[in-house]
């Protein structure tokens, strides 16, 4: 069974608290929080408040990605806002190995991303700091962007340089059915799901199928 991270980066802020309900009602195994700087990607999203907020709703697994340079300054607000793994890019900093270190001694769990354009050899010397990895399938910094193909192939690679490590790959970006197929036969255990879950700038009235759709991914 494969795991559903629900990204709330499409949800109706008005009513957080409901579509986290929602989401949580309809099976997904945690949320999956994108906190932008506006630097390292273009865009801006949440920050602290909006995790914590997340936290007092649901006692499901937070997980937060970092799209941020020098992630390193922020992993212990995150951690006391209510994060359960943090990640964050292996292009946003020097300091891999510290930052990936010290998630681990805030008790969370660490994750490092890796973005489209990025070779996922660059992963290599840190996979044993990881407790999982996340394969970018869109440039981050925007939420329903069309999945890229081409990063199906970092997934394969990924699950190569794993091997032996009981190390998930969660694949992040542009997830539907047949594109969780695709990288569920490369070799993922997992995805962000972020705009296939919502329509007409809520969760779907149907969300529970579409998740049950994603794990299986054999549909359309
Ligand atoms: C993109 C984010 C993703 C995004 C996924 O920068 O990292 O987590 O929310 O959303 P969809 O499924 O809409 O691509
Ligand atoms: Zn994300």
């Amino acid at each position: 069974m494969k795991e559903v991270r629900a990204s709330i980066l499409s949800a109706d802020f008005s009513q957080l608290g409901m579509e986290v309900r929602r989401l949580a009602q309809a099976g997904v195994d945690g949320f999956h929080l994108d906190v932008m700087d506006g630097q390292f990607v273009p865009n801006l999203s949440m920050g602290p408040s909006i995790v914590s907020a997340v936290r007092r709703t649901t006692e499901l697994p937070l997980d937060v990605h970092l799209m941020m340079y020098d992630p390193f300054r922020y992993i212990e607000t995150f951690a006391e806002a209510g994060a359960d793994s943090i990640v964050f890019h292996v292009e946003a900093t020097e300091d891999i190995e510290d930052t990936l270190k010290y998630i681990r001694k805030c008790n969370r769990k660490a994750g490092l991303a890796v973005s489209p354009e990025t070779s996922p050899e660059l992963l290599r010397p840190f996979l044993s700091l990881c407790d999982y990895v996340v394969v970018m399938a869109v440039s981050p910094g925007f939420g329903g962007q069309s999945f890229l193909p081409d990063t199906l192939d970092n997934v394969e690679v990924l699950r190569k340089l794993i091997e032996g490590k009981n190390i998930p790959i969660i694949v992040d970006g542009g997830i539907t059915p047949s594109t969780a197929r695709e990288c569920a036969l490369r070799g993922a255990s997992g995805f962000v799901v972020g705009n296939f879950l919502f329509e007409k700038g809520c969760v779907s009235s149907n969300v529970g199928e579409r998740v049950e759709r994603i794990r299986g991914g054999n549909s359309p």
